[in-house]
């Protein structure tokens, strides 16, 4: 739309024109017109030149929306403005408001109990703060209009004020607004964004709705749909305490953010079902979220080691090329990968005939401590065994609500679909293909699709499941306006009119449908009405819980599968996912761009409680370059999940194609698998308490504005900062270091102090990402192997980042790796709190058990300390009172450098030490 020198008025009426930063727009649906907007009884103003872009010409007047009819304690019901219009339907009357709080978290439902809920069990947990959030009723302003105000009780800001106006609710066209306190807004998705704080100087509509589409990270601004559906989001107040709000809704829908600063969040269906979180902290308000919707599963220690895929391996033969060279290489490897290319014919559950010897091969791996995950999709070919035993066992797919609609050219094809409701799309396999329902509430397609599992594990002992398309994914889906006129093709065709084509033409279909020509919500997945929930939902509604469902399905199949622990990876997430699976950030492409967005939208996965994530290190499509996959090696490293991967008919891309990759991949692993007891410690942390691992450095230093402003620098966390090279032919980043004491961890400089401030930091591609210890934390750390089978036999140290102003903290948990966790509260574990005090004479590092288990766990034997003030007497160290001897020859001490390496094979058995223990010493200046 261009922008008009002059402002046209052309809705003289009673309503008052809106500021250009605070529209909400009454014309989301293409072609608007002064007269379209007019008949919808809203404001067509052109934007004056120097507005925000995309500033909607017609625009909601503030006196329409519903006003308060009622109130009954907690619960406000609400009746439509006599003039108001919601251009999507009929406003439904009688509108309930219900406020409740769940510990500190603030529930706020619009919406009656008739309305769909996404049937995820939401909420799991009350939350707790230091501070809370208040509701209040309030009007817009000059008017009688209902609106609320959601307000932090310690400041008085309102993270919340719908007085921005804007409100409908009909059947399928819900829409609130909102200003929000500040433009620093992180989170939504899954999008890929560009930077990691949103961008709300201009309007910008993100959708979300499952899709699967590849990310595009080369256009300035790719608005489209992903993979997953994440309606949260956190905001840093101006005074850095920050906030979080949740949307529980699954429909298809989207929010404005804009300029006022506000948002405008619409969807069509469900309710308003909004939890706000008070945090105050950043890392609070993640943990309060992950307990309203569930903490991540801890993924096995051996899934944090290095993994290798690709797709188009071909044969067995070729994938075991691959996996040699690499480990002749020396680069560590945990997992390789088996993609599609393994089956006969992508069908799920068998092998293909080029990968005979593939049940030994895994065997072989496992005796070299390596483990194996394979793909599987979720449709299956409706002509072989495990569609019929899905069958025989009752188990349900997405179906079609009635027989009138079977499109039996396709069905009748099929003996055992011919008379089932079944609807048949097209994947992988060769022959049509039947999506199972995984929200069947009887359980029995969940128990089919584990007894699958079971079945085929009999062969091939594989130990994690990568769960693929899960969207869910279909190919060409084609739509007809009149029944049996395009019913003639092998692929499945959706109505999108008359009754049947309701749900997918529904009144308002959402930008991202209008924003494509030929987009429908059934493209490249199944047909709106399909039925879900054996029968009792409509895929409409559940659609983007696809992922979701799957993910919790095939998390209950692998325990039963292998009775161990592994890891699920998939590439659809909801809220709540993150308790089944991980995610890979999905098709992205060998550019630079892709590189510099997985570092943002790993930040973002931790928002959303799946901090098992990361991104095909190299990329997926194109051909990668040297330099770019060493670069994304050293970044990937620091990501939880950290896989190579690429796609069939592009040349490999492993680590050992290049010998400089290879020699990078290998440092850079080596320096992970050092630090991976720090990583494993952040996983259960995360687990057990909520919050991120990965996390922006802004988490850390809420109250410094500059630290919003990092995309590409992340925190392992509150110890770890990591700043990669995510740019061509640099051989330096230019490093943002907050108020803190930061050592560096890099061999060139390694244990130099690095002032507050920007800092130009070397990256040359033969040395280590620059990475940086904090001051005042101490982390755990175990010497590396190629294996974690292999690291986890070596003895365990720790590294002491000194704060010269008091003393350092830091944790260690530490189980048997791959055991089932039930109950994180009580699994069996090492689980230690160090600290480390010093005085101008003396030290003192002590661990207390916070709970220790009957685990093995080998001994801390290196206390390393960065920054150490003083020189140790190696004679006075004395372990719970008793003089303990130093091996002086492997221990050191430099004053010019500052590092203190206490090396003492055994020094403290975690095994069988007393807790709490103390280690003290003496030092002299
Ligand atoms: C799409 C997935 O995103 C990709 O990772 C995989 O290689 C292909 N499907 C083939 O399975």
């Amino acid at each position: 739309m261009l922008v008009p020198i002059l402002t046209l008025l052309l809705v003289t009426s009673v309503f008052s024109s809106v500021d250009v930063r605070s529209r909400i727009d009454c014309y989301p649906d293409p072609d608007p017109s002064s007269n379209a907007c007019s008949a919808r009884g809203c404001i067509w103003e052109h934007a004056p030149e120097g507005s925000p872009t995309k500033t909607p010409y017609c625009y909601y007047p503030r006196e329409r929306g519903y006003v308060l009819k009622s109130t009954a304690g907690q619960t406000y019901t609400l009746t439509p403005d006599s003039s108001t219009k919601n251009p999507f339907g009929t406003n439904i009357d009688n509108l309930p408001v219900t406020v409740k709080n769940n510990g500190k978290t603030l529930l706020v439902t619009i919406g009656g109990d008739d309305r769909y809920v996404p049937p995820v069990g939401l909420p799991m947990n009350p939350s707790t703060s230091s501070d809370s959030l208040t509701f209040k009723v309030t009007t817009v302003p000059s008017t009688n209009i209902f609106a609320f105000q959601v307000t932090r009780q310690s400041t008085g800001t309102n993270v919340w004020d719908t007085t921005i106006g804007g409100l409908l609710f009909a059947e399928k066209y819900i829409q609130i607004a909102t200003y929000l306190p500040s433009a620093n807004v992180f989170g939504f998705g899954d999008h890929v964004h560009k930077q990691l704080m949103r961008n709300l100087t201009r309007y910008t509509t993100w959708p979300m709705f499952a899709k699967g589409i590849a990310p595009d990270s080369e256009s300035d601004l790719s608005t489209q749909n992903l993979y997953g559906v994440h309606p949260f989001y956190i905001a840093m107040e101006a005074d850095g305490n920050s906030h979080g709000v949740f949307f529980l809704n699954s429909n298809a829908q989207e929010v404005t953010l804009g300029p006022a600063p506000h948002l405008v969040y619409r969807t069509i269906g469900g309710r308003l079902d909004m939890a706000f979180f008070p945090g105050p902290l950043p890392e609070q308000v993640v943990q309060q979220y992950l307990a309203h919707i569930g903490t991540p599963f801890l993924p096995a220690y051996w899934a944090l080691g290095y993994q290798l895929s690709r797709w188009g391996y071909n044969s067995l033969d070729n994938m075991k090329a691959v996996i040699s060279r690499v480990q002749a290489a020396g680069v560590p490897l945990d997992v390789p990968y088996a993609d599609i290319d393994y089956m006969n014919a992508y069908k799920d559950f068998t092998e293909g005939d080029k990968w005979t010897g593939f049940p030994n091969y895994t065997d072989q791996l496992h005796q070299q401590g390596l483990h194996m995950i394979v793909i599987f999709d979720p449709a299956v070919e409706v002509d072989y065994d495990s569609f019929k035993r899905a069958l025989q066992q009752n188990a349900t797919f997405i179906e079609w609500p009635s027989a009138d609609l079977v499109p039996h050219n396709i069905q009748d094809q099929y003996p055992m679909a011919k008379n089932t409701l079944v609807m048949l799309g097209n994947v992988w396999p060769e022959r049509n293909t039947a999506f199972p329902d995984f929200l069947d509430p009887t359980n029995q397609t969940t128990q089919w699709w584990t007894n699958e599992f079971v079945l085929f594990h009999q062969t091939l002992k594989f130990d994690g499941i990568w769960i693929d398309m899960n969207e869910p994914s279909n190919f060409e889906t084609g739509t007809y306006s009149s029944v049996g006129s395009n019913l003639a093709t092998a692929h499945l065709s959706c109505p999108i009119s008359g009754a049947a084509g309701q749900l997918d033409n529904p009144p308002y279909a959402t930008r991202a449908v209008y924003d494509h020509s030929g987009e429908h919500l059934c493209s490249r997945t199944l047909c709106m009405l399909g039925k879900s929930a054996r029968r009792t939902m409509n895929f409409f509604d559940t659609k983007s819980l696809y992922g979701w469902s799957e993910s919790r399905a095939t998390n209950a199949a692998l325990r039963q599968m292998t009775g161990r622990r592994g890891a699920v990876i998939s590439r659809s997430t909801f809220p709540s996912s993150g308790r089944y699976a991980g995610h890979w950030l999905g098709d992205n492409t060998a550019r630079w761009e892709d590189l510099q967005t997985s570092v943002i939208n790993v930040m973002d996965f931790n928002f959303f409680g799946i901090p098992y994530v990361g991104s095909d290190i190299c990329g997926f499509h194109g051909n990668s370059s040297e330099e770019l996959c060493l670069r994304w090696h050293q970044m990937g490293a620091f990501h939880s999940f950290s896989r190579d991967h690429n796609t069939k008919g592009t040349p490999a891309q492993d680590p050992a194609v290049w010998p400089s990759v290879a020699a990078a991949a290998k440092m850079v692993l080596t320096f992970r698998y050092y630090y991976l007891p720090y990583l494993y410690s952040l996983h259960y942390a995360s687990s057990r308490y909520g919050g991120t691992v990965v996390r922006p450095v802004f988490f850390e230093f809420p109250k410094d504005s500059t630290t919003q402003k990092l995309d590409y620098q992340f925190m392992w966390g509150s110890g770890m900062m990591i700043a990669p090279v995510v740019d061509k032919g640099v051989s330096s980043v230019h490093v943002y270091f907050p108020k803190a004491t930061w050592y560096s961890l890099i061999p060139i400089n390694y244990g130099v102090v690095l002032t507050p401030g920007y800092l130009d930091v070397h990256a040359a591609t033969d040395s280590l990402t620059p990475v940086f210890l904090r001051g005042g934390y101490i982390l755990p750390r175990q010497g590396a192997n190629t294996t974690t089978t292999a690291s986890r036999k070596n003895d365990l140290e720790v590294i002491i980042g000194v704060d010269p102003s008091g003393g350092s903290n830091g944790e260690l948990y530490y189980d048997a790796g791959d055991d089932l966790v039930d109950d994180i509260e009580s699994h069996k574990r090492h689980h230690w709190l160090f600290s480390f005090t010093y005085t101008s004479t003396s030290a003192v590092f002590s661990g207390l058990c916070e709970k220790c288990s009957d685990v093995d766990i080998p001994p801390l034997s290196i206390i390393e300390a960065l920054g150490y003030p003083a020189t140790p007497d190696f004679n006075s160290f004395i372990l719970n009172g008793n003089k303990v001897n130093i091996n002086v020859q492997l221990s050191s001490y430099s004053a010019i450098t500052k590092r203190l390496f206490i090396n003492t094979p055994k020094l403290i058995g975690l095994r069988t030490i007393a807790s709490p223990f103390t280690l003290k010493w003496n030092h002299s200046s």
